[in-house]
């Protein structure tokens, strides 16, 4: 197909002020890298040249440090969407200068592909080969990229070197049907095909290709502590007995793991439990825990939007294409994180939690109510549709200035009605059939830092009796968040009689 090449310089100045951008890439791979940048640079002359250049951007979820990092420094984005986890980002958005709607995975590609969010200028896609009929292979994610090419009205493609021959096969790309249309997807286990290996794309709206040769580059994790060790195997042993009580069928279920690093090293301790059974995961993001449990049979099928990995751990993947190409699948996000596909699997699904409350509602995503950490990613759609939903976060933050489990969450993001355990370093709390009572009185006992439960127990018991379904005191719910504020320490907090 004779698309017309040119550089990413030339491709940038084809985005004008105002433009809706699409941006291709998923967990902060498979994201085009070179055209972005330049467009953050495009957007400093401009700037100084006394004109206006913002954009918005629509993504599938985070993006590299060429969107996430660039375009904010040279004060280019005007609006946000759906998930980001980049330090500058969040900066923008906290300050106000960026608009920043923050949506569930699942939905943001049908969003797009349903008109919901308006008319898309441009979409920028990474492609690691073009296909003679025009169509492409996508790289290491799929994110959004079939809604945005079928949405845009232009499209411009980065065709990355870096993966040329490498990845054709392992995509999945299906777009379903518009309602009323639409078609049950046909997905009864991890590794059903549905759709085809390449990105289908109408040729008059490539608008440029630009050729590159760049690695995802993406951050390595943090190593395993004490914290992250207790939470992996308090999480396995909860599954075991699950398994051993017949609360899990024998043959296990697939399960979905969440990003960060607490999400890693769960995967890798359930990996490491030969009490667990070599599993299958139906998942999002898939992070390099998962390279080493396929290289040791420990996990058998993986399914997920992207290949979230360092770069050597992709190259491990790619030195073992004779069994990764056997065992791993990457679909759009719309699929992986569907409620169809969710419930019907069976998902056990693992997320990780900036604070719970004692009485189980999650807050994945506001940093004491008000400043956006990430997003909500894929959570809630996994924990809302999961057979068995399990969030986990240490008890403490801030080197125990903070507690991660609180009165009451200032901000939800998952609510007590979707989370059916809790994990800490310090145990295991099982909501599953309790009252809000109950449930306080075991994740107090059972998840809370003894440096906070004496506090935790003080607000239960002067708030029960009173005849309340939730024992609250409403004027005492955000003690322990004002303690912080104000002292820098939530172990401050009095309450009030
Ligand atoms: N209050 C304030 N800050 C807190 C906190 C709390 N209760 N709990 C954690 N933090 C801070 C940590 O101190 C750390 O700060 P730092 O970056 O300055 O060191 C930061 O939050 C990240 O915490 P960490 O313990 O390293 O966790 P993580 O890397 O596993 O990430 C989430 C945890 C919740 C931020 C992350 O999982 C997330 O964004 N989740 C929402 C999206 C999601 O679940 N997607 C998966 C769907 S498939």
């Amino acid at each position: 197909m004779n698309y017309p090449v040119m550089t990413a310089e030339e491709a940038a100045r084809l985005i004008k002020n105002d433009y809706v951008v699409g941006i291709g890439g998923f967990s902060s791979v498979g994201v085009p890298k070179a055209v972005p940048a330049a467009i953050a640079k495009y957007a400093v002359e401009e700037h100084e040249a006394g004109r206006p250049f913002q954009i918005g951007l629509i993504t599938g979820g985070a993006t590299g440090p060429a969107v996430d990092t660039e375009l904010p420094l040279a004060h280019a984005v005007k609006f946000r969407t759906p998930f980001q986890s980049n330090a500058n980002m969040r900066k923008a958005i906290n300050s106000g200068e960026v608009q920043y709607f923050d949506c569930h995975l699942s939905m943001i590609g049908q969003d797009v592909y349903y008109g919901f969010l308006g008319k898309m200028d441009v979409a920028i896609v990474e492609a690691s080969e073009i296909l003679p009929d025009g169509n492409f292979i996508a790289t290491t994610s799929v994110g959004i990229v079939p809604d945005l090419v079928a949405h845009a009205d232009k499209v411009i493609i980065e065709l990355n070197h870096a993966h040329e021959g490498k990845l054709k096969g392992l995509h999945d790309i299906y777009l379903p049907e518009m309602p009323p249309y639409r078609k049950p997807f046909m997905i009864t286990s991890p590794g059903d095909r549905i759709g085809t290996i390449d990105v289908k794309i109408d040729p008059k709206k490539v608008i440029a290709v630009v050729e590159t040769n760049l690695r995802d580059n993406q951050a390595g994790f943090k190593p395993l502590d004490d914290d992250t060790r207790a939470i992996g195997a308090h999480v396995s042993n909860f599954l075991v007995n699950e398994l051993k009580r017949g609360g899990i069928p024998k043959e296990f279920l697939p399960l979905q793991s969440g990003v960060g690093n607490i999400a890693n090293a769960v995967i890798g301790a359930l990996g490491d439990n030969p009490d667990v059974p070599a599993f299958s995961m139906f998942t999002e993001v898939i992070q390099n825990s998962v390279v080493d449990l396929i290289l040791k049979g420990r996990c058998n099928y993986v399914t997920g939007s992207s290949l979230s990995l360092t770069d050597d751990a992709l190259d491990v993947m790619y030195a073992h294409m004779d069994v990764f190409g056997e065992r791993l699948l990457l679909r759009s996000q719309e699929i992986t994180n569907h409620p169809e596909c969710i419930r019907r699997l069976g998902i056990i699904a693992l997320n990780t939690a900036l604070e719970a409350d004692i009485f189980g509602n999650i807050n994945s995503t506001h940093v004491m109510g008000t400043k956006m950490m990430n997003g909500i990613g894929g959570s809630a759609d996994f924990a809302r549709n999961a057979f068995l939903s399990i969030f986990t976060t240490p008890s403490l933050a801030k080197g125990g200035a903070i507690s991660s489990i609180v009165p009451m969450v200032t901000h939800t993001d998952s609510s007590e009605h979707s989370v059916r355990v809790l994990v800490t370093e310090q145990g295991v709390a099982d909501l599953r059939g309790k009252s809000p009572s109950q449930r306080a009185r075991l994740i107090i006992e059972n998840c809370a830092h003894p440096d906070y439960k004496q506090l935790l127990w003080d607000y239960l018991r002067l708030s029960e009796g009173k005849g309340f379904h939730t024992p609250h005191s409403l004027k005492n719910a955000f003690k322990m968040h004002i303690a912080y504020e104000e002292t820098g320490d939530m172990r401050n907090a009095k309450f009030e009689m």
